[in-house]
């Protein structure tokens, strides 16, 4: 693959802070190096190298492709009903998880393995170089290892979410449900996944079935996630904590003792306003989380019933109009917030050695995917030294 030298970058975010201004390290008036899928070097246009190819950013700005570390994206059906009657005044309550488990395990695998290329393609011409995608609407054995397999040949990043409700069948039975997740189905699922998730919440798993479920997986090999305190306050996030969990996701009703303990730890807390904006249900308070030192990352939680978006510009600027983030820490947050959450050193970042996901922006600054909300601003993506977009 030959090289490309990226000339005439107006502004740079390379979240790198000893290569720039802040936190996001920011440069102006830069280019990059991209040669054999990776970034080669980086610094003041006026000192670039030669490569065997040039590719004039015009002015524009050049960020890392968002990493998105939260989707639900192997699935059948829409839920355009359930969305319909939530803005005419219903409330949200999850229930709807069983629709789209019928859809999904009526579907063929080529109707899954091309719904999710058409997500996985729509994020990509936004910006996205990284998605998670999590199974989660099979809630069978045979449905939930082939909702992994389908994903891991579009992701490296393939999290078993066996454990989203319980399934129908069990209804009677939540124990029994509790261990299939545990045995049976996490021996067909650990093969095709990286991480281990659990829906922890009033009306799925209680903090004890939580626990038994991410014990067993790390005992599988594979690394917990958990979705925590969305609905209502709960024990989720105290478990991603004592547990070791890379992300708490949602962190929408929290305690002070929940901030803290996010606050002390490794656990990033990913927000994902695309569902509170499709759920109207009130914002997770991002600023008391950073005003307490955690990590924050920002993520779409694309799925067809509680926040179905792929755009990660506007989970930015939902999350500084609401959320009470500032531009740049939105922007870090959907780069390398993600890759934090992702447990991911190659991603999110401009800096020599890490993956050449980038994308170029329309855009003087990064400040214009809160500043512009709704405007289609990626004018190039790559993903890999590819150019994708
Ligand atoms: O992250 N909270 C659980 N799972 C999804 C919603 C899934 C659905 O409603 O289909 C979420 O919001
Ligand atoms: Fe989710």
């Amino acid at each position: 693959m030959p090289s490309t030298l990226i000339a005439g970058i107006g502004s740079l975010v390379t979240n790198d802070p000893a290569q720039g201004t802040g936190p996001l390290g920011l440069l102006t008036d830069a280019a990059v190096v991209v040669d054999g899928g990776t970034i080669a070097w980086v610094g003041p246009a006026a000192e670039a190298p030669a490569a065997d190819e040039r590719f004039d950013a015009a002015g524009r700005t050049l960020l890392p492709g968002f990493v998105d570390s939260h989707a639900h994206l192997v699935f059948a059906g829409d839920r355009t009903a359930e969305f319909n009657a939530r803005m005419s005044g219903q409330s949200y309550t999850a229930g709807g998880i069983r629709t789209t488990v019928a859809a999904t395990r009526a579907a063929s695998d080529a109707e899954l393995d091309a719904n999710l290329a058409r997500f996985v393609r729509e994020a990509l011409r936004q910006g996205t170089t990284s998605i998670e995608c999590k199974s989660g609407y099979g809630l069978t054995v045979p449905d939930e290892a082939r909702a992994l397999r389908i994903a891991s040949s579009y992701t490296p990043e393939t999290t078993y979410l066996g454990a989203h409700v319980v399934a129908p069948e069990y209804a009677q039975d939540p124990a029994g449900y509790v261990d299939l997740v545990t045995g049976e189905m996490l021996d067909a699922c650990a093969p095709y996944a990286r991480w281990v998730d659990v829906f922890c919440e009033d009306g799925a798993f209680d903090g004890d079935q939580a626990r038994a479920i991410l014990t067993a997986g790390v005992e599988r090999g594979l690394t917990p996630r958990v979705h925590a305190n969305q609905l209502s306050y709960g024990p989720g996030v105290q478990l991603a904590v004592e547990l070791g969990a890379a992300s708490a996701d949602h962190c929408t009703h929290l305690t002070d003792e929940d901030v803290a303990a996010l606050a002390g730890s490794a656990t990033v807390a990913t927000l994902l306003p695309g569902a509170e904006f499709s759920t109207r249900a009130a914002y997770p308070d991002a600023r008391r989380l950073l005003d307490a030192g955690a990590v924050v990352a920002l993520s779409t939680d694309c799925n067809p019933g509680s926040s179905f978006t792929s755009s990660m510009a506007f989970c930015i600027a939902v999350a500084v109009r609401e959320m009470g983030m500032t531009p740049d820490e939105a922007v870090w947050a959907a780069t390398a917030g993600g890759a934090h959450a992702l447990r991911r050193t190659d991603v999110g970042t401009v800096a020599v050695g890490a993956r050449a996901d980038l994308q170029l922006l329309e855009a003087p600054s990064h400040v214009h995917l809160a500043y512009r909300p709704g405007v289609p601003l990626t004018a190039a993506v790559w993903r890999a030294g590819v150019r994708e977009v």
